[in-house]
Order: structure tokens, then sequence, then C-alpha cells
């Protein structure tokens, strides 16, 4: 049988070229772990764990989702729990934002990650990725000193040559298509994962509309040697997602999706009555040219999120607040993350000897 085997299956010790992108609020515990015991690459997502630094008016229901254990807390346990999962073999990572807004957990989520693997060998033989996003890599590269690989998400060939001159050793090209945050410009994949790749000597890895086999050779036709899946593995059996959730990616058609303003900036959205009206909020919040009032802040769209995430919990499908990229069209089951891993790969294998067949 013939494998699909690129660069960064050495790189982060995985035999398929397919990462699990950071997906909060959730923990995704459970998918990272099952992710990983497939072969691929399982992240877990830190940012909801932060949730209850938040004011008041937290955009998360932060204890419903995670009880009332401290940010760290939660992380420890959460690390070791997949660590144990991959006793018998596997590696998995961790992804931790570093936008501004949210350095003070970033900061102390990586003494975390540091701590649990000092303290534990099964944390230290299992957990060796972490996985930065959303921000500045500069004041990151420290990740390097500590034995970990690290891989930096970026949305633009100029924030990838950052990446790459901080020490990143893989660098993720993120695609306007992608579910949840997204950048400013609207750079979709098919322009940026080339772009990228032809930039950079650092291998990269393709996100944003990489849903199955046929998107994974064409990452790798575009010079990318893997591809990183977030909208696809919330529809898997696995996967730590509400079951409203899940459904909603197999019920949508690829136009129905909508960016609005997040909590960092711009996402996508699944689109239901809620994203519709955090749209509206987002265009009225639009500065304008005013002669001496300040422009109006988006605490309104906080308020929005949080009571899209209570619905959320609620399972109330409409209203609940959920993120997802523009695959959610090309996505039609809810398989075991095996099933799905395994599909993708064989389906890429085919989709490269047909190519092949046309020289
Ligand atoms: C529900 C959801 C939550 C996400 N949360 C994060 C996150 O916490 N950190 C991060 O780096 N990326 C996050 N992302 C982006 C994914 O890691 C991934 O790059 C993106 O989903 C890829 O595009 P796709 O949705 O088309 O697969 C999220 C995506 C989704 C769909």
């Amino acid at each position: 049988m013939i494998s699909l085997h690129t660069e960064i299956c050495d790189l982060l010790s995985i035999k398929h070229p397919i990462l699990q992108g950071g997906m909060g609020p959730y923990k995704t515990e459970s998918l990272a772990a099952a992710v990983s015991k497939a072969g691929a690459l399982g992240v877990i997502s830190s940012i909801g764990m932060a949730a209850t630094l938040l004011p008041d008016a937290a955009p998360i229901d932060a204890i419903r989702l995670f009880g009332t254990d401290p940010p760290r807390e939660i992380l420890r346990k959460s690390v070791e729990n997949v660590a144990k999962q991959l006793k018998s073999g596997g590696t998995f990572g961790v992804n931790i934002p570093v936008a501004a807004e949210f350095l003070l957990a970033s900061k102390m989520f990586f003494e975390q990650v540091i701590e649990s693997r000092e303290g534990d060998s099964d944390v230290e033989r299992a957990l060796t990725v972490l996985v930065t996003s959303a921000g500045n890599p500069k004041p990151w590269a420290e990740i390097k000193k500590h034995g970990l690989t690290w891989i930096h998400v970026v949305p633009s060939v100029y924030h990838a040559k950052k990446a790459e001159a901080a020490g990143a050793d893989i660098i993720v090209a993120s695609g306007h298509e992608g579910g949840a945050h997204v950048s400013w410009d609207p750079v979709h994949s098919m322009v940026l994962v080339p772009a990228v790749a032809k930039a950079v000597k650092k291998p990269v890895v393709g996100a944003g509309g990489f849903c199955d086999g046929a998107t994974l050779a064409a990452a790798l036709c575009l010079g990318a040697q893997g591809i990183q899946m977030g909208t696809r593995f919330i529809a898997t059996k696995e996967s730590d997602f509400e079951p409203i959730w899940k459904q909603a990616i197999v019920d949508r058609e690829e136009r129905q999706t909508l960016t609005g303003r997040g909590l960092f900036g711009p996402m996508r959205f699944v689109r239901n009555t809620r994203a519709e009206k955090i749209v509206e909020q987002t265009l009225s919040d639009v500065p304008r040219f005013y002669l001496g009032e300040p422009v109006e802040s988006n605490e309104d769209i906080l308020k929005l999120e949080r009571n899209g995430f209570e619905d959320l919990i609620d399972a109330k499908s409409d209203t609940a607040l959920m993120f997802g990229g523009e695959c959610v069209g090309r996505i039609e089951d809810i398989p075991t993350t095996s099933e799905l891993i395994e599909d993708i790969i064989s389906e890429a294998k085919e989709s490269i000897k047909k190519m092949y067949k046309l020289l």
C-alpha cells in the first residue's frame, strides 16, 4: 500500500499529514485523543479555558462549560488525560492563541505546558507540539528551548515570514474560508497557501476549506506538506461539540456561513438568526465619520455572543452561537475520526493517482 508521507509526518511523529485545528470554546480533549490515536495530530484548545478570567460580560458561560477549576488546572487535567490515552503511541499538541487581548492567559498556559511535561514522563513523551495563533510569534521563540515543535498559524505572506524569522518549525497558512477567527484581509486558501509555500523555507500546512481527500491532494499540489482541519473535525463522533453544532455543520450548504465581529477580530459563523444579528450589529458598529461623539464599542456583540453560547448549551439551534467554515457545504456525515482520516488518505491517494495518469 502506498503511503502518503510528507516532511511534517517526521517533524511531528505522525502517520498522516493531517492536523486538527485548535477549536474553542471546547477543550477538544476527546477529539484530540481520538485524532492522535488515528495517526494524525490532535490538539487541545486552551482559549475557552481562560473564560473565567474575563469580566462579567464574559462571552462564554465558563462555569457551565468547564466547572470551577482555575484555568491552569483545567489545562493540566486535560493534558494528562490525553497523554494517558496515548500511552501506547501517538503525539499531540496544545493550541495557545497569542493575541494581545489574551496574553495574560497565553503566558499562564505556556508555563503549564512546560510544568506538565517536566512533571510526567507520559506527558513529556506525547505532548510534543505547541501551536500558537492569532498574534505576534516573536516573543514565543522560547518554545524551542523546551524541546517542543513549534507551529504558528498565519493569514498572510507577511506574517509567514515573521513566523519563520521568529523560529517556528511549521507554518499553518490559514485562508479566509476557515471557521471561527479569520483575518481582516479576506485572502482565501487558493491564493494564500501557494504564496506562503513559495515565500518561506519551512514546511507549510494549509488551513481553511480543507475537508477531504481531494482538498488534501490539492493542498499538496499548492506546495503545502499537509492540512489543518477545524470544521470537518467538529462533525465527528468523538468531537466534544454539542450535537446541534455537529448537525448544523452537516445541514448547511456552502453559502451558509457569515463573517461578523468576534472576540479578537472577524469570525466566521454558521448561519442562523444569531449569526445574522451579529453581522447586523457589526455593520452598525462600523466606524463612520462622526464629528464630536466617539464611536460606540462592541459591547452589544459580546452580549449577543454570550447569549448565543447560553442558547448553545440549551440546544436552541436557531439562536445558538456556532462557528464554521465554508466547507460546511461539503460535509454530509458524522463519522468516527479514524474512519474520516482513513477515507481522506485513501481519497487523496486516488486523486494523486488520477492526476499522474494525466501525464
Ligand atoms: C469552532 C472553531 C473554533 C476555533 N477556535 C480556534 C482556536 O481556539 N484557536 C485557533 O488557533 N484556531 C481556531 N479555529 C480555527 C481552526 O483551528 C482551523 O484553523 C480552521 O477551522 C481551519 O479552517 P476550516 O474550518 O475550514 O477547517 C477554530 C475553528 C472553528 C471552526
